[in-house]
Order: C-alpha cells, then structure tokens, then sequence
C-alpha cells in the first residue's frame, strides 16, 4: 500500500498523535484498518484511505488515529518501575512532603490502566508512612475507548493474571460475571482523563512523579523532545520521571537526566528544574 492515500494517512496519524507510520509498517496498517473499512461499509482499506483524504467526520478521523496506537500494557509492566517507585521515589518525596502532606502522580499515555492501579496499590499498602494525605493519582491518554475501558477497571483472566501475584489479585479485585473488576478503593483513587501528549502538560499542575511509559519509542527525535520538555515542565524540581525499559532521553533530551544505577529513572536536570 503506497501513493498519495497512504501518505495522507501518516501524516493524518503523526499530526495528531505522533505516531510514526513508515511504507514498512503498511502491513499493519491495513490489517488494523480493515474492521473500521468493514464497520463504514466500504469494500477495501483503499477506499477508506481515500475517504480520510477527500472528507471524513471527525469521529472517523478519531477512530483510525486510535486503531493505529498500541494499548498493550499489564500490571507492574516489568517490576523494576514500581520497585524504583516504592524503594528509591517514594521515601524521600514522604520526607519532603510531609508539611505539604499530598503527592501528584501523573500516568501518561495510561491505556487500559493498569499502570496507575499499579501506582495505587503501592500507595495503598505504604498507607501507614502516609496517613491521611491527599494522594491524587492523574490518568491520562489520547484515546477515549481505552480511558472507558481503564475507568471500568474490569479485566479478563488473562490480563490479570499478567504482573499481578496471587495476593494482590486476591486484596484488589473481585470475581464479577465478565471479568476481574478492580475494588472500589483504587478506583477512587485514580482520576482518568483525556489528553494528548501532543498538546503540553499546561493545566494539568505540577506533580512529584510521572509516569510515561512505552509511548516515546513511536515518536520520531523531535517530538520525543517535544515531550520530554514538556513532562520536565510538570515535574517538582525533586520530582522523579519513569521511562520505558526501550526509552531513553541519551542523544534526544537534556531536560531530565538519568539517576545512576536506576535504569528508566530521571530527575529535572539541574538549572532547568522548574522554577516551585
Ligand atoms: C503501549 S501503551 C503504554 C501503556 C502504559 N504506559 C504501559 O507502559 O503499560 C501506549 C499508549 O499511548 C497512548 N498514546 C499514543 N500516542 C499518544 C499521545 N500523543 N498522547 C497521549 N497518549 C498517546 C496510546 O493510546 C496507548 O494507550
């Protein structure tokens, strides 16, 4: 699939979520357009791709940008994160805070959510060094289906049991007739709520820990700096940046830089921190 449809299409998907499509990555394209080509009654993806060229409602325009993003995520995605968080972050933003007695956590580009339960669990089982505190966890992503789909926190047997120990499966989520629903008190937790990376952190606050995993490595250099400025701009002058284990900041961002020895973790960088 080439020509000037497909073109129009890539640039479509990379304006408004920075998602890069190559003439490689035609095959998977086609293969996630053809159920929305189906549901508009058209006969092939070509006919779809020249739609979205020649007029398409906003709704259609929605919909192939979020077809196109990957949702896959699971709970404590590859433990070292959550480790860092309650092992390296937590105590001392605990000791930092503790006039203020609140943290900020920010999930961006959240998915289905298990991300920021995660997140909540923590917090819930550190509640003892932390009584009585305003926690506000913030959940965000650019695609409206996957934030109902995280909102809902209703999960199948196998995404939970992905990441998940039996313990923990057992204290935060209970047996429903479709699924695995996640208990009432992490889902007071966390806020969900609809934003692109694309547009800034302006508006959102500052917080004292964000996480930003496993969306970077679709953007192209620039926009991976774009964002990352961005994100240094939300962040507490102490407060903590997780990446996914592909990202990196080497080579594209000095806004934040690495915490030795702490693979996916970083700090404001020194002299840019934002001004508290
Ligand atoms: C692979 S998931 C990562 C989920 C989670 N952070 C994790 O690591 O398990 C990537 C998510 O990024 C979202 N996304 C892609 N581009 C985005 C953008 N420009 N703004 C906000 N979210 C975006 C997608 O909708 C998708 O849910």
């Amino acid at each position: 699939m080439t020509g000037p449809d497909y073109d129009h299409f890539c640039q479509l998907v990379r304006r408004r979520s920075g998602l890069v499509l190559t003439p490689e990555k035609a095959y998977l394209v086609s293969s996630r357009l053809a159920p929305v080509a189906r549901a508009e009654g058209l006969g092939s993806v070509e006919a779809l791709l020249t739609k979205l060229r020649t007029g398409a409602p906003e709704a259609l325009l929605q919909r192939v940008v979020d077809v196109m993003a990957t949702h896959e995520s699971y709970f404590f995605r590859d433990a070292g994160p959550f480790e860092q968080l309650s092992v390296s972050v937590l105590p001392p933003l605990i000791a930092a805070r503790q006039a203020q007695r609140s943290l900020r956590i920010w999930c961006a580009a959240c998915s289905s959510g298990q991300e920021p339960y995660s997140v909540a669990m923590i917090l819930t089982e550190m509640r003892h060094l932390i009584p009585g505190w305003k926690l506000d966890i913030l959940a965000t992503d650019m695609s409206a289906p996957i934030l109902r789909k995280a909102e809902a926190g209703l999960y199948n047997d196998f995404e939970v049991n992905r990441g998940l120990s039996e313990e923990r499966r057992a204290r935060w989520f209970r047996r429903e007739p479709d699924g695995w629903r996640v208990s009432p008190t992490l889902r007071q937790m966390v806020r969900f709520q609809p934003h692109n990376l694309l547009q800034g952190s302006a508006g959102l606050g500052v917080f004292d820990v964000v996480f930003c995993r496993n969306v970077l490595i679709y953007f192209d250099v620039d926009t991976k700096r774009q964002v990352l400025d961005q994100l240094r701009r939300a962040l507490a002058p102490d407060g903590s940046l997780l990446l996914g284990s592909a990202e990196t900041v080497l080579g594209v961002s000095d806004a934040v830089e690495p915490v030795p020895g702490l693979r996916g973790l970083y700090r404001p960088a020194r002299g840019l921190a934002r001004s508290a």
